[in-house]
């Protein structure tokens, strides 16, 4: 199977998951706006945590592939509020505090967030320990040494006096897009009980990528293909790679994290076809 495909039926599967996971709650608006925000995506870090098993033999991992796209959802939702990035569309559809309101939002996010950890538990994944691995992990990946953290140094940097050199546009973007996808990749191998280094070392590098990407297509990208606003980080004075190289020096540097991406994976040979595709992907895709 190709890689598109095999990405199109792991999406499929996460999406099933995700909506078993809300059948039966209360019929309340913030479970509508949890399923709302829940659907589409390109379902990426989804994919790293089944394909990561897959490497090593497992094919039961659904449960933590679905608690990373829940965890971020959750952040998509948070980060497309008026005090965050006051962003009014995602995924080709109104935000989830356009179509409901603020407070709704902000419930949903939390109950999002609350529901990665439930998903955590799913005795599929692992004995105890292996599920205690990746909840802590997760929450620290999510929490203020992580996605948190690169938000929040992503919103200071708005208004900060001097603008953010490498080091620091490196560590804020480490954080916010970095820490999901590393967790993403090294589940497999937790699951598993392998060795993560090699896994989080390329999913480091391609973190990185994927967020030069996201500035990229910001800059150059087509609206209606992202299906969320662009030209909006310059406007705002986002510390991006790309504010701070140029575009072209941008996407070099993109190709060589991607470059970088695939070296890490040496040692698995062939079995690691699929993630060396994904790792194209990034720094292909228009969405
Ligand atoms: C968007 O993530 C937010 C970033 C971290 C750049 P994705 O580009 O993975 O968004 P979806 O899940 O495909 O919508
Ligand atoms: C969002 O980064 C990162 C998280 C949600 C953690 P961006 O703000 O650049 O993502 P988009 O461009 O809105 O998708
Ligand atoms: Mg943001
Ligand atoms: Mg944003
Ligand atoms: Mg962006």
């Amino acid at each position: 199977m190709s890689f598109s495909a095999v990405l199109t039926t792991d999406a499929a599967r996460i999406e099933t998951r995700l909506m078993a996971a809300l059948t039966g709650r209360a019929d309340v608006p913030v479970v509508d706006a949890m399923r709302y925000a829940l659907r589409g995506g390109k379902r990426l870090r989804g994919f790293l945590v089944l394909e990561s098993a897959r490497m090593f033999g497992r094919s039961d991992a659904i449960g933590a592939a679905a608690a990373v796209e829940a965890l971020h959802a959750y952040s998509l939702v948070h980060d497309d509020l008026p005090c965050m990035d006051d962003d009014d569309l995602r995924r080709g559809l109104p935000t989830v505090h356009v179509k409901w309101d603020e407070a709704t939002a902000v419930l949903a996010g939390d109950a999002l967030q609350a529901l990665a950890f439930e998903l955590l538990c799913d005795p599929a994944l692992g004995a105890g320990d292996v599920r205690v691995a990746l909840i802590a992990s997760l929450a620290k990946a999510s929490g203020a040494e992580g996605m948190v953290l690169g938000q929040a140094l992503d919103i200071a940097a708005e208004t900060a006096t001097t603008p953010l050199g490498l080091e620091a546009v490196t560590r804020l973007q480490a954080g916010k897009t970095g820490a999901l996808i590393c967790w993403s990749a090294e589940a497999g191998a937790v699951i598993s009980g392998a060795d993560p280094v090699p896994l989080r070392n390329y999913a480091m590098a391609l973190g990185l990528a994927f967020q030069i990407w996201d500035d990229v297509l910001d800059v150059e990208g087509d609206a209606a293909k992202a299906g969320k606003r662009l030209q909006k980080d310059v406007e705002v004075g986002k510390a991006t790679f790309v504010a701070l190289l140029g575009l072209e020096a941008a996407k070099g540097r993109a190709k060589a994290l991607v470059d970088e991406a695939e070296s890490h994976l040496a040692p698995y040979g062939a079995r690691a076809a699929n993630l060396i595709a994904a790792a194209r992907f990034v720094i292909a895709r228009e969405s």
